[in-house]
């Protein structure tokens, strides 16, 4: 019986050393790529590879945003209008249940206390800043002692970084007359290493805002910012705000720097924002409200964002088209269509109501495009930015559908194209009776279904509306993300581009997030305070985005297969400027793949091609924050190119070949 089982082992080795053979051979006559230049070319969207931000896995509060402190303004238990708790559930009035989303409403704060000291720390809604922040934080000192205040350890730590320059600013009020020093400090998580210390002296009376700047004589990425006072008494706090002085093109109130040089390295030729499910909301209160969002940070309205964390709207509608101009990028604004997130009991607008979210969306367009002297125009230009901004596309709603939205799309439709025709208006859906300029088609799923997506546009109606593809991810069966999953959206991306008189605009979703608060399963790009890992999803982006032909060559593979079964994927396109031909092809397999590339009716191809490689022998391998250089793309070069030659792609690999051309081809 044993011997028996023995014999069936070495059988079953040889049979798998006969299939390695046999793929090693496969490898040597894997097939065949015929690009030819003679038959009629696809043009390429210019504006095909563009970026989606959302306020979701803290991808701004906590993220790009470069605020330090959480929890700033002391709002973050606030309710949207309407809602009401059901225990440890916010439930809205149309049903829908939500997590309770913080701690304590202090969250993100403590009180610090050392030797003999004595006091507390409360949310306090007396004497509010203003009407758009009720609440804030009483310090209570009955002692003194060694040491007593508030502390922050912001976002999962604060990036502290050696010398560089931080500005704090906050409001302060006491009762009375009386005036206290306030004592400011970068310090490590323990308070035994400063790293900063500044004081801030004449604090009391009523509500004024201090400001003081620290210069860091030490890095640690677990820092946090301490408040002492140095008198028994009481004293609130409120919009306490601490900023890296360098910010993304140093904006006051902007970007980190890191996670925005990202952005800019995708060079995307649009900016989707503010999303996504969040600018319906859980409820019409709870939308995005642009209007909350601008003007002096103490003015602004926070929300509890439908990702489930509070957002300080520091990130708001300005330093979006912000970005977008500093990206040089356009800007492509989501407006809510008069109803909240068609996923969470949706809450519709009256019929009569639809007009005033049109009128809102009018006005948002007026502030970002508008003349210095119209209403809104005169905001921007009083919020620092007399020129418009570079706002290109206006989307209505996120994933709506039905009959209402077919009413409503109609109305903003009308109203947007009268006032602004050179604006593109994206719709949602496909409607009937209406026309729908641009179509937003959003795609999830496992790596068959991207593969097998590959020629999902060459069926698309040429007369329908044109595309953008505003959300896709390779986001199932594939754990956190690898590369299997990239190879899959590598393969699905040059699918959009053959069909570039379609497609002209997509976007992967989501774009960010926080290693310590993740919302949403996969996404492009994570972080913590001081780190980042680009994901392979985002390596792909980047070699497609960088290498964009301007025409698609017609491009076959031999032998040929079904996407769904097909293991190698390539498209071959011309890019005007260079004279380059741009052949990128994805092999999927585990063995690697010699092909055969030939040209027809091209006079000559240079011999050196200029070679770029994503891959690696694990195809579930992906980048961490802990080992941000898993997958990298790899540049090569490659003598053996001409009109026809051989090539062996990698295994699991994304290829890019950047050969000379003879002009004009
Ligand atoms: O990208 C994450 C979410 O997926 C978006 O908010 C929503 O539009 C989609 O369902």
């Amino acid at each position: 019986m044993r011997a028996r089982h023995r014999i069936g082992l070495r059988l079953a080795g040889l049979a798998l050393v006969w299939i390695a053979a046999a793929r090693l051979s496969a490898a040597e006559t894997g097939g065949a790529i015929t690009i030819d230049a003679t038959q009629p070319r696809t043009k390429v969207s210019p504006s095909l590879y563009g970026i989606f931000f959302e306020e979701i896995n803290h991808a701004g509060e906590g993220g790009l945003y470069a605020e330090m402190v959480q929890n700033r303004d002391f709002e973050i238990n606030t309710l949207p209008a309407g809602a009401s708790w059901a225990g440890n559930l916010l439930r809205t009035t149309n049903g829908w249940q939500e997590r309770k989303w913080f701690g304590s409403e202090l969250q993100g704060w403590s009180l610090i206390k050392k030797g003999p000291a004595a006091g507390f720390i409360r949310q306090d809604d007396q004497s509010p800043l203003n009407d758009r922040n009720p609440h804030s934080l009483r310090l209570v000192v009955k002692a003194v002692g060694q040491r007593i205040g508030i502390v922050n350890g912001g976002f999962w730590g604060m990036n502290v970084q050696a010398d560089k320059w931080y500005d704090l600013s906050f409001f302060a009020r006491t009762d009375g007359e009386h005036r206290v020093t306030v004592g400011v400090s970068l310090e490590s998580a323990s308070g035994r290493e400063f790293y900063a210390t500044m004081s801030v002296e004449g604090v009391g009376g009523a509500w004024k805002q201090y400001r003081c700047s620290l210069k860091a004589k030490d890095s640690d990425p677990n820092g946090r910012l301490v408040l002492t006072v140095d008198r028994p008494g009481t004293i609130w706090f409120d919009v306490v705000s601490l900023f890296p002085r360098e910010t993304f093109k140093n904006r006051p109130n902007g970007l980190r720097p890191d996670l925005a040089r990202m952005l800019a390295d995708l060079r995307p030729a649009f900016v989707r924002f503010p999303g996504g499910a969040i600018v319906g909301g859980l409820n019409l209160d709870n939308r995005i409200q642009w209007k909350n969002s601008i003007g002096p940070i103490e003015q602004r309205l926070g929300t509890m964002n439908l990702w489930g964390y509070w957002t300080s709207n520091g990130l708001g509608f300005h330093e979006y088209l912000q970005m977008c101009e500093d990206l040089g990028a356009d800007a492509l604004w989501v407006c809510n269509p008069g109803f909240s997130d068609n996923y969470r009991c949706a809450e519709v607008a009256r019929p009569g109501q639809v007009k005033e979210f049109v009128q809102e969306a009018l006005d948002a367009i007026e502030y970002a495009l508008g003349p210095a002297n119209s209403t809104w125009g005169a905001r921007r230009a009083a919020n620092g930015h007399p020129a418009p901004f570079p706002l290109r596309y206006i989307e209505i709603g996120n994933e709506a559908g039905g009959s209402i939205y077919s009413d409503n799309y109609r109305q903003f439709y009308e109203a947007i194209h009268a006032k602004y025709p050179s604006l593109t208006v994206i719709g949602n859906q496909r409607l009937r009776d209406t026309p729908v300029e641009m179509v937003d088609d959003h795609k999830y799923g496992n790596p068959a279904a991207f593969f097998a997506a590959f020629r999902q546009y060459d069926a698309a109606d040429r007369r329908g509306p044109k595309v953008y593809v505003g959300e896709f991810a390779c986001n199932s069966g594939v754990r956190e993300g690898n590369l299997m999953a990239a190879l899959a959206e590598a393969a699905y991306r040059l699918g959009l581009e053959r069909n570039g008189d379609v497609v002209r605009m997509s976007s992967y979703a989501p774009l960010f997030f926080h290693v310590n608060d993740i919302q949403w399963p996969v996404n492009m790009i994570g972080f913590d305070s001081s780190r980042v890992a680009l994901r392979t999803s985002y390596y792909v982006q980047k070699m497609l985005a960088w290498n964009r032909p301007d025409e698609i060559l017609q491009t076959q593979v031999a032998p040929p297969s079904d996407p769904k079964d097909a293991e190698v994927f390539a498209i071959a396109g011309l890019q005007r400027k260079t004279g380059d031909v741009l052949v990128r092809v994805v092999n999927r397999a585990a063995a690697p793949r010699e092909m055969k590339i030939r040209f027809q009716g091209v006079a000559k191809i240079g011999s050196r091609a200029r070679v770029t490689t994503l891959s690696h022998d694990d195809p579930t391998a992906e980048n961490t924050v802990d080992f941000p250089d898993a997958v990298l793309p790899v540049e090569s070069t490659f003598d053996g190119a001409g009109a026809e030659f051989t090539y062996v792609f990698r295994p699991y690999s994304f290829t890019l070949l950047r050969l000379a051309s003879e002009k004009p081809l």
